[in-house]
């Protein structure tokens, strides 16, 4: 069958990837979806069990950081559209390894730009109907004051505001952790590849995510399997931390829009409005999770346990998506409590898939698997 575009989702096995590649799969059934990954600790095919014998899905192992490989795959799947999110993506890792942040985030990026431009160049249309699109974060910005510590209402936040100032597109990058230093160099090729060479590109940065499949090394997923477990809570510093925090399949109808309608060489930033410091959150977890349990609601608060804070903490992210929201009409379509109990749920409904992944099994599994391919 031909197919009426061939997209390469990379990192599709990873958390927001998986939610990606499933909604394409599922919305544009004339679509062929080529979901590109290593499958690192972070990939899970478990992710995308209901979609995996779909006619327009392909799995492909790979490593985004193999030019050669990544080049061959596009002109042997004619590929016209490319939606960047393979990623290491914890800030944790990234202090304790800065060299695999930049070889993947870094490195794997350039790779993914050199080889659309040679394989697009080469066509009698060039880059007409092209698209490369990469994922990226509000980290890059660096850290907002928290002016109003105890929080305001605001008008535009359904919650809490810390602050009298937002991420917006025009925010200078001022990256503090190897992550998001890799992620702020990722984007800057991203853009240079459309004033040089005129790739179309569009770039999104997000806020913090949350929701089902997310890898429990995690704030959300992790407190959840914590609390379950009733093992401690490791709260960062005094847990003043403030991000704002967006359901995860909202993120991926964002880049849905996006990818259909967003203007070649734009920036656009996307969050929720939804402001949390995290020790507010941990407490709507516990009180969450023992509701849900059978256990009396918050009786499990003596687990929160105050640690070392992470080094270079960033105090306070809070994106002002609102250009997304005026130019092409997308806006959260999830309240932060809604999304919250969905999710506990989700992982309390889902206690195999997260022992799979504690234990590691998975890795030998899907290694094992796709060994030699
Ligand atoms: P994740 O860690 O859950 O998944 C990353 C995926 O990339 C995994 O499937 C992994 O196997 C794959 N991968 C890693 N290195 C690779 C390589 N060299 N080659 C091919 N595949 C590789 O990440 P996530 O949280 O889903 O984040 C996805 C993207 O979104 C990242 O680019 C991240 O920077 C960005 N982002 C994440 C958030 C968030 O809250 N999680 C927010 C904003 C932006
Ligand atoms: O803002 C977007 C970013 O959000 C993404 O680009 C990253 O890929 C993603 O990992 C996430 O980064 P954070 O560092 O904000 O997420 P994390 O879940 O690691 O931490 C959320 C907050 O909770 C942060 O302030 C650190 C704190 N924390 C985290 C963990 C894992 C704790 O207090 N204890 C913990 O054990």
């Amino acid at each position: 069958m031909k197919f009426k575009r061939n997209i390469i989702i990379t990192g599709g096995a990873g958390f927001i990837g998986s939610h990606v590649v499933r909604l394409f799969v599922n919305k544009y059934p004339d679509y062929h979806i080529f979901n590109l990954d290593k499958l690192t600790y972070a990939g899970n095919l478990a992710n995308l069990k209901d979609i995996e014998h779909k006619p327009n899905y392909t799995f492909i192992k790979a490593d985004i950081c193999d030019f050669d490989k990544v080049l061959e795959i596009m002109r042997q799947y004619q590929v016209d559209g490319m939606i960047h999110l393979a990623a290491e993506s914890h800030v944790d890792r990234s202090i304790k390894d800065p060299f695999t942040f930049a070889r993947t985030n870094v490195m794997g990026t350039l790779s993914l730009l050199q080889a659309a431009k040679l394989y697009w160049e080469s066509l009698p249309e060039k880059y007409d109907g092209k698209l490369f699109y990469h994922i990226s974060t509000d980290e890059v910005y660096g850290a907002l004051e928290l002016t109003h510590p105890e929080g305001i209402k605001s008008e535009i936040s359904a919650h809490e505001v810390y602050g009298d100032d937002f991420f917006r597109e025009s925010t200078k990058y001022t990256p503090h952790s190897p992550y998001s230093a890799s992620k702020a160099s990722s984007d800057h090729f991203v853009r240079a590849f459309h004033d040089t060479y005129g790739l179309p590109v569009i770039v999104t940065n997000c806020s913090n995510n949350y929701g089902p499949y997310q890898f429990p090394e995690k704030l959300i997923p992790l407190f959840i399997n914590n609390i379950c477990q009733r093992k401690p809570l490791p709260v960062y510093g005094k847990g003043e931390n403030v991000r704002d925090w967006l359901y995860v399949e909202d993120h991926a109808r964002a880049i849905d829009l996006i990818f259909h309608q967003g203007k070649i060489a734009e920036t656009y930033n996307i969050g929720g409005f939804n402001e949390w410091k995290n020790i507010d959150i941990v407490k709507v977890l516990i009180r969450t999770v023992d509701r849900l349990l059978g256990r009396k609601e918050g009786e499990d608060m003596d687990l929160i346990t105050f640690v070392t804070d992470r080094a270079g903490h960033d105090l306070r992210y809070a994106i002002d998506s609102s250009k997304l929201h005026r130019e092409l009409g997308w806006k959260p379509s999830l309240q932060f409590e809604e999304g919250i109990e969905k999710t506990v749920r989700w992982y309390l409904d889902n206690q195999e898939w997260l022992n799979h992944v504690t234990s590691g099994d998975y890795l030998k599994y899907y290694q094992e698997m796709y060994q030699g391919r």
